[in-house]
C-alpha cells in the first residue's frame, strides 16, 4: 500500500433548513430561528475545523428566498453581515471564508452592497488561512449557476463537463462528499446540483438550530458505508 495516498479532504455541504419551524415550536418569531441558526453554523464551523474537514459549504440564502416577507429578509441579511464578520473566529480555526452566488455586477444579482462589502472583507481577512474552507452560498441558485456556466463555456468552444466545471461560480470547489439537509425535508432545493453528483445524502428530522457536532459525527459516520461510482 502506498503511504503517499493521503485521503482527499472531505467536502460537507449543508442545506440549513428548519429555522422557522424551530422558532414556531418555541412560540418565537421566525427571525429568532434564523438567529439561532447562525449560531449553529458557527458551531459546525468549529467542529468541521476540529475534524480536519477540507470544505464546508452552507446554503445561507437562495435565489428563491427573496420572496419571503421583507422583515424576515432584512433579518437574514443582518445575520449574514454578522456571519461574515466572524473573522477572529475564522482565524482561530485557521479557516478561510469563501462565497458563491450570483456575481455582484451581473444582471439579476441581488446581494445588497453592505453584504457585498462584508463578503469581500471576510474573504480578504481570512485569505492566509490554510485549513478548512467555509463557503457561504448567498443569493445562490444552482440553475442560475449552470445557465451562466453553460453560456460562458459555449463562448470558448464545445461544451464539456470540464468546461462547465471551469465556469462555475467557484471552479475550485470540489465535489461534495456529504450533503446534509435538516428538518425532515427530503429535497435539494436548487443547491449545488452539479457538485453533488456522487454525494452521499444525510437527511435528518432535526431543525438546523439543533444541528450540532454530535449530529455532524453521525452524518460523517454514514460515509463509511458502501461506496458508489
Ligand atoms: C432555513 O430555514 C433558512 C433559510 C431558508 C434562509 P427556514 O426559514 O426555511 O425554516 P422553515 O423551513 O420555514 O422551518
Ligand atoms: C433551502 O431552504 C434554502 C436555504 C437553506 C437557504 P428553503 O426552506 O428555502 O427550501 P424549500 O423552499 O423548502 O425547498
Ligand atoms: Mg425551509
Amino acid at each position: 500500500m502506498s503511504d503517499s495516498a493521503a485521503p482527499a479532504p472531505l467536502h460537507v455541504a449543508c442545506i440549513m433548513d428548519g429555522n422557522g419551524r424551530w422558532a414556531r415550536r418555541r412560540g418565537l418569531p421566525r427571525t429568532e430561528g434564523h438567529t439561532a441558526g447562525e449560531e449553529a453554523l458557527a458551531g459546525v464551523v468549529r467542529a468541521a475545523s476540529d475534524r480536519h474537514l477540507g470544505w464546508l459549504t452552507a446554503f445561507g440564502f437562495s435565489t428563491e428566498n427573496w420572496v419571503r416577507p421583507r422583515t424576515e429578509v432584512r433579518h437574514i441579511l443582518a445575520l449574514h453581515r454578522k456571519l461574515f464578520a466572524r473573522t477572529d473566529e475564522m482565524n482561530r480555526n485557521n479557516a478561510r471564508t469563501r462565497w458563491i452566488g450570483r456575481p455582484f455586477e451581473e444582471k439579476g444579482a441581488r446581494t445588497p452592497v453592505v453584504v457585498q462589502k462584508a463578503i469581500k472583507k471576510a474573504i480578504s481577512d481570512t485569505s492566509n488561512n490554510t485549513g478548512l474552507s467555509v463557503t457561504i452560498a448567498f443569493d445562490y441558485g444552482s440553475r442560475a449557476e449552470l445557465v451562466r456556466a453553460s453560456r460562458h463555456a459555449m463562448k470558448a468552444g464545445p461544451v464539456s463537463p470540464r468546461s462547465i466545471q471551469e465556469n462555475l461560480y467557484d471552479p475550485s470547489l470540489p465535489s461534495v462528499d456529504l450533503l446534509v439537509r435538516t428538518s425532515g425535508e427530503a429535497r435539494i432545493s436548487n443547491f449545488l446540483l452539479w457538485q453533488i453528483k456522487g454525494a452521499h445524502i444525510f437527511f435528518t428530522e432535526r431543525p438546523w438550530p439543533d444541528f450540532d457536532q454530535r449530529e455532524l459525527d453521525e452524518a460523517l459516520a454514514t460515509l463509511n458505508g458502501p461506496t458508489h461510482t
